[in-house]
């Protein structure tokens, strides 16, 4: 059995390097490798996903996949560049099932959520940002520890502690899936209004 050295939490690689070895659930076992919060230590914005997909499991980054693309087209129209935000999920490895060549995603329960928040409560004391922005019912329950419906929380600016505040969206997935070219454009609309809640707080 190895124990993390505390130092080790201190800096975003040395909690990576720890991330990478861990078993806190059983979702090591099928994953390429642990995926990683990325960007910058004092970021004023941290955002949170749910899980890492196929492509972020392959190349080891939040965000870069069909989901992080709109994401990161959604963050430049409020003004707030990718690079400068905290990126990452409340799960680091990737559940999926296989489906012959594919690997289909699979929601994480609220056990692997759970036992993954350790890891998402170090990356924010060590990040320290100003807003958590939680994308998605996974990343509230990450974040709050509890479970919360996305339309209850949705928009609102919340405390989450003295120093931090909280704002809950839907997760950018959740776009792709809509067929309807009304509901598409509706829901960007109001997916860019939440996150321009979190630009304007940053000002
Ligand atoms: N969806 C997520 O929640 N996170 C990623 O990193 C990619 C897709």
């Amino acid at each position: 059995m190895r124990f993390p050295f505390m130092s080790e939490f201190l800096t975003l690689a040395g909690l990576a390097a720890e991330e990478e070895i861990c078993t806190r659930c059983t979702l090591y076992r099928d994953a390429t490798q642990a995926v990683p919060g990325e960007g910058p230590r004092g970021a004023r914005v941290m955002l949170v996903g749910e899980q890492p997909g196929d492509a972020e499991d392959l190349s080891g980054r939040p965000f870069v996949g069909p989901a992080g693309r709109l994401l990161v087209k959604a963050l430049a129209k409020v003004g707030l560049p990718r690079e400068e935000c905290f990126v990452t999920n409340a799960v680091k490895h990737f559940k999926f099932e296989p489906r012959g060549k594919r690997r289909l995603h699979k929601k994480p329960d609220a056990g692997e959520i759970d036992a993954c928040r350790w890891w998402l409560d170090h990356e924010r004391a060590i990040v320290r940002p100003g807003i958590v922005v939680a994308l998605g019912a996974s990343a509230i329950r990450g974040v709050l520890g509890r479970a919360e419906a996305v339309s209850r929380l949705r928009g609102t600016l919340l405390d989450l502690d003295a120093q931090t505040k909280f704002l809950a969206t839907i997760h950018p997935s959740f776009l792709l899936r809509l067929t309807e070219e009304a509901d598409k454009r509706e829901q960007w609309a109001r997916f860019l209004g939440d996150l321009g809640i979190a630009a304007e707080w940053t000002r």
